[in-house]
């Protein structure tokens, strides 16, 4: 990936973003994005207004970075994520995840919405990632090697943090919301995929299914940071149910459980 591309984006952020380290990031993608409401807005930028960025291109993600104060901490949202396959490169996907690396932010919350591939699931259920399997078989990370971004062959042991999920289940259960524990296959899309696809990453032990979430994992991993992975189930995903799928089903799903991820964050903040 090409540094000045994240040079350049840095230099169009205030000076406030970076005098005070950011305590939580997020990545809100499909339906999430207005699903942060903080006491005062720092700054907030659009993503048309980010050199290299451009605005978003998919229904459903919004396109701006606000900068928020919550009390005493500082949180910044990614409101609208971008994929891989919008472009078919890293930079845009990543830019997230190394402007809140330079503004010294440990701590990332990466959002989605999913297919429900375990039989358990249903829409408008949260899946609290424990684990991901990354079926795209590419990574952000291939290329010439970069010290600021970690070791040249870094853990993924534990991609999400142990302790984010139990202080997200115990946030989940104190709100009586419907959440378990999964595993998130990751693929490029934009494709949804095929039944057969899906009976295999059902064999292969995956939860849920989407097409984002797991290149901004496994970059920030290697970067240090905690991580804490939460989907939305907002269909069952091909073959499971026998319906075709489409993306006003995603984007309608996600809508109707909004208050729900408010209410999930909120808490979830309380207790950092
Ligand atoms: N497959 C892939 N991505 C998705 C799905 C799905 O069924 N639902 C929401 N994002």
């Amino acid at each position: 990936m090409n540094m000045e591309f994240f040079d350049n984006a840095a230099q169009c952020f205030p000076d406030a973003c970076f005098t005070r380290p950011v305590d939580v990031g997020f990545v809100l993608g499909s339906g999430w994005s207005d699903a942060l409401e903080m006491d005062e807005i720092i700054t907030r930028i659009s993503y048309g207004d980010i050199p290299g960025l451009g605005a978003s291109t998919v229904k459903g993600h919004a396109g701006e970075f606000i900068l928020y104060r919550r009390g005493s901490m500082r949180i910044a949202a990614w409101c609208g994520r971008r994929h891989y396959y919008e472009e078919g490169r890293w930079e845009n996907v990543v830019l997230p995840v190394e402007m809140l690396r330079r503004m010294g932010c440990s701590t990332l919350v990466l959002t989605n919405a999913s297919g429900g591939i375990n039989p358990a699931l249903r829409p408008g259920d949260f899946v609290i990632i424990r684990d991901h399997l990354n079926l795209a078989g590419i990574n952000p990370l291939i290329g010439p090697h970069r010290p600021e971004w970690g070791e040249r062959f870094p853990d993924m042991t534990e991609v999400y943090t142990r302790r984010l999920a139990e202080l997200m289940h115990a946030s989940a259960n104190r709100l009586s919301l419907r959440a378990m524990d999964g595993v998130y296959a990751y693929t490029t899309g934009p494709l949804y995929e095929t039944p057969a696809e899906i009976m295999a990453y059902k064999a292969q032990g995956a939860d849920v299914v989407g097409m984002s979430t797991v290149p901004e994992a496994v970059f920030a991993k290697a970067c240090g940071m905690k991580i804490a992975g939460l989907s939305l189930v907002t269909n069952l995903a091909a073959g499971i149910s026998r319906q075709a799928l489409d993306h006003a089903e995603v984007v309608g799903a996600a809508a109707e459980a909004k208050p729900r991820m408010k209410a999930l964050f909120e808490n979830f903040l309380s207790r950092l």
